[in-house]
């Protein structure tokens, strides 16, 4: 019974409000416009024809742009009686979207949108030969009390680099500048963006020294600056960067040793250094980082051992890829006791002696490369391990090290070895 007058109530309510919408509708056209500031409104159309085309006639195609003709990719929000435009987005990412023009220009009217917190340009820029274009250098500081994220991806045409005043932005909380053709040094005022969360610079050309003040960034959650021509080494204050939790500089040209500073990154769940020029040893900090679950550091020079880091520490770790990275002697026992590890790449180094049967034990280990190094002796694992890794086990290019003789008949032996000659392991007990 509840139930139903319930029912009766939510019906007519129904009604009410579709009969006000229609005595709305009738006499009072003009109020139902999303009521903006002219300068406003002319400030978006005339900032949209610069990416998208003169052709386009943002008063004609979008008499209402905040109302009943939203523009696709912008978007608005009301403050103090009037509609704003919070956020543009422009480039094919939906099949209605606005795309750029070939002479695509930074309008100043940009600058007008006092209430703009999202900007993104999508594969806009992308005509490298014939209209190359920078990132305008002025007047971003307009932008500083409302702009929140900025983003451009993908625009091979954007060339020159990061502003200086990108600096102002101090409310900014994501900075994406990923695979465009920027490139010169990072300024050192990226440092001010002190709410930034996530800095993604990879994928540009952008070279010499990480700016130390970076590391000042507390509240940053992801630093990708992979893919460019970075070098220097990685500045000690990176040990400041208490909140990250992805760290990705991954092919540059960095050096030096990995700072002891890093154990402080408690956080941290992955770190990809791979293809850099990193050298002086596995620091034994690298053990502090106890939420890791992707640490890779391979196609570096770093030289040195295995020995020095309480491995079983890392128990979140899933992928521990250390190849080509100069290492000798052993394969530490200790290694095996990673029950979350899955990848382990250990290939393309110098270890060697023998290689623990425990890490047949290893409950989530679904591939183990141990190619091209100097392991020697009988590998003890039986034809179940083999069976279940298949050609995820890699061990070829290790000149002395062999597999049992009677794994032959199971048809499950390691790709690329020998079966142990009865007279080598004679001499081997020797
Ligand atoms: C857009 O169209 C209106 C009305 O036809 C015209 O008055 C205005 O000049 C045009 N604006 C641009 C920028 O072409
Ligand atoms: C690290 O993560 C924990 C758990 O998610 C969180 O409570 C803590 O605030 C984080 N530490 C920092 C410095 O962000
Ligand atoms: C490989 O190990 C063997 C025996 O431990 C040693 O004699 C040999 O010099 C090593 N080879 C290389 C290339 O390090």
């Amino acid at each position: 019974m509840k139930k139903f007058t319930i029912k009766i109530g939510a019906v007519s309510l129904l009604f009410l409000l579709l009969v006000l919408k229609l005595s709305c509708t009738d006499d009072q056209e003009e109020t139902s416009v999303a009521l903006m500031e002219q300068t406003e409104q002319e400030a978006l159309f005339l900032a949209m024809q610069g990416f998208v085309g003169n052709w386009w006639n943002g008063s004609e195609l979008y008499p209402d742009p905040c109302g009943w003709t939203p523009i696709q990719g912008v978007s608005c929000d009301f403050f103090d009686g009037f509609w704003y435009v919070t956020g543009i987005n422009i480039g094919p990412v939906h099949d209605n979207s606005l795309r750029c023009t070939r002479n695509v220009e930074f309008s100043q009217y940009l600058f007008k949108l006092k209430h703009l917190r999202s900007l993104s340009f999508f594969n806009c820029f992308v005509s490298y030969h014939q209209s190359p274009i920078s990132i305008p250098t002025q007047n971003w500081e307009k932008l500083a009390g409302s702009l929140e994220s900025l983003e451009f991806r993908v625009n091979p045409g954007l060339i020159g680099q990061i502003p200086a005043t990108f600096g102002s932005l101090t409310n900014l909380q994501s900075l994406v500048l990923l695979e465009n053709g920027l490139s010169g040094e990072l300024p050192m005022n990226l440092g001010n963006l002190l709410g930034l969360k996530r800095l993604i610079l990879a994928g540009n050309r952008f070279s010499g020294r990480i700016p130390d003040c970076l590391g000042g960034l507390t509240q940053l959650l992801i630093f990708d600056s992979s893919r460019n021509s970075l070098s220097g080494t990685l500045p000690l204050t990176f040990g400041g960067l208490i909140s990250l939790l992805k760290l990705d500089l991954s092919d540059n040209l960095l050096e030096g040793m990995l700072p002891e500073e890093l154990g402080n990154l408690k956080n941290l769940t992955l770190l990809d250094l791979r293809s850099n020029k990193f050298s002086g040893g596995l620091t034994h900090s690298l053990q502090e980082m106890i939420s890791l679950q992707e640490l890779v550091l391979s196609n570096n020079p770093i030289g040195g051992d295995l020995m020095g880091i309480v491995w079983e520490k890392l128990q979140n770790v899933i992928v521990l890829d250390l190849s080509n990275m100069g290492l000798t002697g052993q394969i530490p026992e200790t290694m095996a006791e990673l029950k979350r590890l899955r990848f382990l790449g250990l290939n393309n180094n110098h270890l060697s002696g023998n290689l623990s049967p425990k890490f047949e034990g290893m409950p989530c280990l679904s591939t183990l490369y141990l190619n091209g190094n100097n392991l020697t002796g009988e590998l003890k694992f039986s034809e179940w391990f083999y069976g279940k890794m298949e050609r995820r086990f890699g061990a070829w290019n290790n000149p002395n090290l062999c597999y049992p003789f009677e794994l032959i008949s199971t048809g499950h032996v390691p790709y690329g070895l020998k079966p142990c000659q009865l007279e080598l392991s004679i001499s081997d007990t020797d």
